[in-house]
């Protein structure tokens, strides 16, 4: 398909966030597994529930504008599930994985955002505020998971830092 008018990238884009929304749902339920903090894993396992949404709404806006959408990867997802990938490689310990499945998190999310951002300007651009209202929806989903998984970094990040603390200090301890 031929991209020469704002509606047809439109079309184009709200596509890459039907396939960047399917690829967060198919990584969402390995990363609960993986998640050490019961707060983390809720966080993730109510994000899915919103993801299925965002789903949804994307498939209410297809609908709103008569059209199906294309099939299409959005390579910029890919790119977040191919570092969690490579992580793996790197047998990290389960707190590792978490700390670094944490900042993938954060790194979707913003993603997310400015995806989000840049569609619902689009929909008000082009006349169509049912919508923009919809996509708006999943931005302020977007915007409230960045914010929690953001705030539960910062304490697994202090959690480490005190736990290896502690681990330097046991050692210079022994060898004292
Ligand atoms: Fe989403
Ligand atoms: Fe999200």
């Amino acid at each position: 398909m031929s991209i020469s008018t704002t509606r047809e990238l439109f079309s184009h884009e709200l596509a890459d966030a039907m396939s960047a929304e399917q690829q967060v749902l198919k990584m969402l339920p390995e990363l609960q597994k993986e998640a050490l903090h019961r707060e983390l894993k809720q966080a993730l396992k109510d994000h899915e529930g919103e993801t299925r949404q965002h789903v949804k709404n994307l498939q209410a806006v297809f609908k709103q504008l008569g059209e199906s959408p294309e099939e299409t990867t959005c390579f910029g997802m890919k790119g977040l599930a191919d570092e969690h990938k490579a992580l793996h490689e790197e047998k990290p310990s389960p707190e590792m994985l978490e700390m670094a499945n944490v900042t993938g998190a954060i790194k979707t999310e913003h993603y997310e955002m400015v995806m989000y951002t840049d569609l619902v300007q689009m929909a008000k651009d082009l006349g169509e505020p049912e919508c923009a209202q919809l996509l708006q929806e999943n931005l302020d989903q977007e915007k409230a998971m960045a914010k929690r998984v953001d705030a539960l970094s910062k304490t697994i990040a202090k959690e480490a830092k005190s736990r290896e603390k502690e681990l330097v200090g046991a050692r210079n301890g022994r060898r004292a």
